[in-house]
């Protein structure tokens, strides 16, 4: 091969090494044993001359690496995930690094995840699993594992972009829930699903669905019984949710977090949780991952998995191929498939593509 492309971690499937050979590329696959590499790590894979590299969301991807790949000759980088708030574009620009991530191809899965954690925090499938391996199931009680019911409740959404727009769609019209949702930009498409669905329950005699786009985030903690966050993280949303916000919250409230750990302030959550049993979570991300913030891991009103809302196999291998297509396409001279300067900010759907 011509061209030498790293990879900073085995990726599933083959489709994506057998795409990189067919164009003249050697791919090198880091095999440490370690999970998170550090710079030093990488700086030691891109070595004297790399095309390209695909690397993970746990990477810091800033002014120290994008110098080295540019110093070895590279032109890109993929990151193999919709966020990229661990790859500092403005440096990748300075040193003519090209940046892709690999949106689309997760929506679905990350949604269906986000779903999965909103059933599972308010049927309190968890706790009841761990019950019944506990042997502590002795006989049926009107009392046992009571949860909320979703039908007729209101789901809030904010960031109501590609993934939050899937998630809202898989509630409203799997659970005739009612939508409130928060985003910078009007998720028309969405809107009109709602509406158009709600007058199919009428027309069938039931209780139709509503939507309602909230003027504020407050809006949308307020009045919903299930919320799930799916913004980027930058400035503007770091510790989004925070004691002050999580007081505003009805008592009974599930609360979902798919996309960044940061958004939510975890410790207040946690004291939140403890004040209040009935406020439940599903957690795929946490703040200072891979650990939980004290006392998480012993409440029972929290679910809790390690960052796998994109972890279905054809999702992944998608992952994979589109972030090889990505460093692929820029060393032949293709315009990269995604490029967060190119792609539309705040993961909207109906946003006007930037000028
Ligand atoms: C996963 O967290 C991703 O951003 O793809
Ligand atoms: C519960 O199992 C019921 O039959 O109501």
């Amino acid at each position: 091969g011509k061209y030498r492309v790293v990879s900073t971690k085995p990726m599933p499937g083959n489709r994506w090494i057998d795409l990189l050979i067919e164009q003249d590329c050697r791919v090198e696959i880091c095999t440490q044993k370690k999970t998170i590499l550090s710079v030093e790590d990488i700086i030691a894979l891109i070595g004297d001359k790399c095309d390209g590299v695909i690397g993970q969301l746990t990477e810091d991807w800033g002014e120290t690496l994008f110098s080295t790949l540019s110093r070895a000759g590279g032109k890109a980088f993929s990151n193999m995930a919709v966020g990229y708030n661990n790859v500092d574009v403005n440096a990748a620009n300075k040193y003519g690094v090209a940046v892709g991530n690999t949106p689309v191809i997760l929506t679905e899965t990350t949604a269906e995840l986000a779903a999965s954690l909103s059933l599972s925090a308010a049927r309190r499938i968890v706790e009841a699993d761990e019950f019944m391996r506990a042997g502590l199931y002795d006989g049926w009680l009107p009392n046992l594992f009571v949860g909320n019911l979703l039908k007729g409740q209101t789901v809030g959404v904010i960031g109501a972009g590609r993934i939050g727009s899937a998630y809202a769609r898989m509630m409203v019209e799997g659970f005739k829930m009612n939508l409130i949702y928060y985003d910078l930009y009007q998720a028309t498409r969405l809107e009109k699903f709602v509406t158009a669905y709600g007058q199919f329950l009428k027309a069938n005699g039931e209780q139709p669905v509503t939507w309602k786009r909230a003027s504020s985030m407050e809006e949308v903690l307020r009045e919903a019984d299930v919320i799930s966050l799916h913004p980027i993280l930058d400035k503007t949303t770091y510790h989004l949710v925070n004691k002050d916000s999580l007081a505003i919250m009805k008592k009974e409230a599930v609360l979902v977090n798919c996309s960044r750990g940061p958004v939510i302030d975890e410790v207040a959550l946690v004291e939140h949780l403890k004040q209040n049993p009935m406020f439940r979570v599903g957690l795929d991300v946490f703040e200072d991952e891979p650990y939980m913030k004290p006392g998480l891991a012993d409440l029972k009103n929290a679910v809790v998995v390690p960052h796998i809302a994109s972890a279905s196999k054809w999702t992944r291998e998608g992952m994979a191929t589109l972030a090889a297509l990505n460093v692929l396409g820029k060393i032949k001279g293709y315009p990269v498939w995604s490029n967060p300067n190119q792609v539309e900010p705040f993961l909207n759907e109906n946003a006007p593509p930037p000028a």
